[in-house]
């Protein structure tokens, strides 16, 4: 059994849509620290990258290497464009996830996190993971078997309560059918959801086991990280314990008053108990608010292995956000401007969401009125009863009379954005509407103290290695303890 040695300080944490893409990942990975690539629609952005023509050639240099040729080559007949569509024609959608997978569906997924993870693996050994959502159920599985096709050593999931997931992790590595039970609204008559997927119908016979990751659950609370050890189908090898100031979705909080304004709707009673924590007896980071040596070694006196950072790098020289965008928002931290907002109603999901509001986004009321609803790659979509065990879809920022018809109500599309499309248009793949491009997205944690101290002036970028050495310059990290033995789970959800 390896030494915990192998856990890194600082994680680059998770950030969809392509925030932390490859580049990122691999950057820091390099470092030794954990890089880890953003799993969260990732069919659409590599459908788009190869749309464009893939001018660098990484995508096509990742797919070289994908086990079975076949299957690559139908993704790169579909989406492949040489030299880049032109900039006039819309991007290729991809079909919205189902519930039944779909064989083109999944290879694209499989397909998809092959390449990310392959090219944050390049070129170093430092710990790779990939992030996703456990609020997007449907495309997990088949992502799943892609990242681990291509060896990827953690899966990180928070955004809901992925209880599923270890075992499920389990099965793949045996090649196993996995099934996830998939949460389905106004089920009153209590009808299990089940969606199937057998690696062996992708896949040639007799292949080697595949490296089970580790699997790391982002929880907002020492309770939820109990009742993974206690309920979750499979070991849970570690916790990231992410407070309401990062960046991205955040728990909702304790406390039901939801008038009075951020922050006091977060009280200590969101806040993890460390004791508790330590207690368990396994790995945790904290998140939120974390970017500095000092808050760094504070995690590690209070008995963390380490913390996980999200916006310090999501505006580094090589995240997914457009140069603009980063520009744009570093210059209202400089000017004084800048605010983040905890948005009760932004996502569809219903849990609170970090933005920002800069010119061009589409929390700009100017910019968001322009924009029309439109439901086009789905991710979000919930799905819920149609009749019997027939499921529907729908999204609270589709189209409000579409939303009515499938049964929601108008009060829940009020608010609501589009974070698919917008989170897409962040990092440059956006779709081209009739009336201009989709409008940008901009999601980030409510610190922003890092820049004082690591770009001097507005105008000056910085590296996500720069990151790594700021973070950990003066850090002591206390000697690895051995490595907890995984325990035998008492109850199977899966
Ligand atoms: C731009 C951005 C996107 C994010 N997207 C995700 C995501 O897709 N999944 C996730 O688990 N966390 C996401 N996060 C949270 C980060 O992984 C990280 O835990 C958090 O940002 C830490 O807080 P900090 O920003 O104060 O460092 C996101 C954060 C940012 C800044």
């Amino acid at each position: 059994m390896a030494a915990v040695k192998s856990l890194p300080t600082i994680i680059q944490g998770g950030m969809g849509v392509g925030v932390s893409n490859w580049c990122l990942a691999n950057a820091v990975a390099r470092c030794g620290q954990m890089g880890v690539v953003s799993g969260t629609a990732l069919d659409s952005v590599i459908a788009r990258r190869l749309q464009l023509g893939d001018l660098d050639g990484s995508q096509r240099r990742a797919i070289s290497h994908f086990p079975w040729p076949e299957m690559a080559k139908r993704v790169l007949d579909r989406y492949y464009v040489a030299d880049g569509k032109p900039d006039e024609k819309k991007h290729k959608l991809i079909s919205l996830p189902s519930l039944r997978i779909k064989k083109a569906a999944a290879e694209l997924l499989i397909v998809s996190n092959f390449i990310e993870v392959f090219l944050a693996r390049e070129g170093h050994d430092g710990p790779v993971g990939i992030n996703f959502l456990e609020k997007i159920q449907l495309p997990n599985m088949p992502s799943f078997l892609g990242a681990m096709l291509a060896g990827v050593d953690f899966v990180l999931m928070g955004a809901g309560i992925p209880l599923q997931i270890p075992g499920i992790l389990d099965g793949l590595a045996r090649w196993d059918e996995v099934q996830m039970r998939i949460s389905v609204a106004e089920n009153k008559e209590k009808h299990t959801f089940l969606q199937k997927f057998d690696p062996k119908e992708y896949c040639p016979a007799d292949q080697p086991k595949l490296k089970r990751p580790k699997f790391l659950a982002i929880i907002s609370s020492d309770i939820l990280a109990k009742t993974f050890v206690r309920r979750a189908s499979g070991y849970t090898d570690g916790f990231i314990v992410e407070n309401w100031t990062a960046g991205g979705h955040n728990a909702p909080p304790r406390r039901v008053d939801r008038s009075a304004p951020p922050p006091e709707v977060y009280s200590e009673k969101d806040d993890a108990n460390l004791e508790n924590m330590r207690a368990i007896g396994r790995p945790f980071w904290l998140a939120g608010g974390f970017s500095s040596p000092e808050k760094v070694q504070e995690a590690l006196d209070s008995g963390a292995t380490g913390v996980q950072l999200g916006t310090i790098f999501a505006y580094s020289e090589e995240s997914g956000i457009m140069s603009e965008y980063k520009k744009d928002v570093v210059d209202m931290y400089f000017d004084g401007t800048l605010k983040v907002k905890t948005d009760f109603r932004a996502s569809p999901t219903g849990f609170p969401f970090k933005t920002i509001t800069t010119e061009k986004a589409v929390t700009n009321p100017k910019v968001g009125k322009e924009r029309k609803r439109i439901c086009d790659l789905g991710y979000l979509r919930e799905l819920y009863v149609v009749e019997g065990e027939k499921v529907g879809y729908r999204c609270a920022s589709e189209p409000i009379e579409q939303y009515v018809k499938k049964g929601g109500t108008e009060e829940a599309t009020e608010g609501r954005h589009c974070l698919c499309n917008g989170l897409m248009a962040t990092i440059g793949l956006g779709q081209m509407r009739d009336n201009g491009d989709e409008p940008p997205v901009i999601t980030s944690g409510d610190d922003f103290t890092f820049l004082d101290r690591l770009s001097e002036s507005r105008i000056e970028t910085y590296s996500a290695t720069r990151v790594v050495e700021y973070l950990l310059d003066g850090v002591v990290v206390p000697d690895p303890e051995p490595e907890p033995e995984p325990e035998p789970v008492d109850q199977v959800v899966a």
